[in-house]
């Protein structure tokens, strides 16, 4: 299983890039893992599942901690993923931390482990080709040392000078602690040359960065609740995402042949618009 994690400072685009990489992958057979660790749940709301719909990680986190405890995370981690995780309709699993209940409750320490566990899991049952992690804004899930040992830093990055001191920070962060490699993606560029220039600024080698266009469609399609590969196919931002994948899936190597190959045989879900199959619904919820 290899496993991505979206690193880089607010609003950047880590959660259009990862969502549209795992739909991408997910619809070509791969079988997708993907733990949504911003407390926000954008990953999560990008996928349609209403922020109160499902129950997080954090919402549960006291009687986890016990469970694990107890039982050790083999026995106790079915399920907590079965609990506290959608399936869309392309397959793809997303794991949800959620957020801080109430103000004065301390840090999101507990739930970040709890994830990192479920990860070590996860990886051990060797059903997934992929398992990637939205983050929160900043260098701080780095600080908590959750990707240790990952495939890839995708470091999400705009052309400009704060941004790119934010990916200084995560792409040394991300090696400090043993990421096998890190791409950068410079986001809403207006002309090509803004990669490399970005490139210098963070101090990454040219060969690793890559741009996606500003493109009014990424807007839309969020403001609408909808999926941007789904309503515009032919944007230049799906384009730019596509040559992306390409770069992530040379970068990581080969991930099929684990998952996706059991997949066929389990009936991978065809490619069709996502809807989520099994969430609480927000009337059970209240
Ligand atoms: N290539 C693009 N062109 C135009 N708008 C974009 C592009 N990429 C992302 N956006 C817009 O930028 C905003 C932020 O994107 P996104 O939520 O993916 O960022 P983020 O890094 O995940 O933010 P956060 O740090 O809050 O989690 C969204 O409104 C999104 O529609
Ligand atoms: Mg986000």
């Amino acid at each position: 299983m290899k496993k991505i994690i979206a690193t880089g400072k607010g609003g950047v685009g880590k959660t259009t890039t990862l969502s549209a990489l795992c739909l991408m992958m997910a619809r070509e057979g791969k079988k997708v893992i993907v733990f949504d660790t911003d407390p926000s749940m954008n990953l999560a709301m990008t996928f349609g599942i209403p922020f109160d719909a499902v129950s997080t990680i954090t919402e549960d986190k006291a009687a986890i901690s016990e469970d694990i405890e107890e039982h050790g995370i083999e026995e106790s981690a079915p399920e907590i993923l079965e609990e506290h995780s959608v399936l869309t309709e392309d397959g793809i699993r997303i794991v949800i931390m959620g957020a801080i209940e109430h103000g004065g409750d301390g840090c999101l320490c507990s739930a970040i482990s709890t994830i990192g566990m479920l990860l070590e899991y996860t990886e051990g049952l060797g059903e997934y080709d992929i398992a990637l992690v939205d983050s929160q804004a900043g260098p701080e899930v780095l600080g908590r040392g959750l990707a240790s040992e990952f495939d890839l830093n995708l470091i999400l990055t705009e052309p400009t000078t704060k941004s790119s001191e934010v990916s200084r920070q995560v792409l040394k962060l991300g090696n400090d602690l043993g990421v096998k490699d890190s791409l950068m993606v410079v986001n809403m560029i207006d002309e090509p040359e803004d990669v490399a220039r970005t490139a210098d600024m963070v101090k990454i080698s040219k060969d690793r960065a890559i741009g996606i266009r500003f493109d009014r469609c990424v807007v839309k399609a969020d403001r609408a609740g909808e999926l941007l590969p789904d309503v515009y196919p032919d944007s230049d931002a799906v384009a730019d995402l596509r040559a992306v994948k390409a770069a992530v899936e040379k970068c990581i190597g080969r991930t099929d042949g684990i998952g996706s190959a059991r997949a066929d045989s389990t009936g991978h879900p065809a490619a069709t618009p996502s809807r989520i199959s099994n969430y609480r619904s927000p009337a059970s919820a209240a």
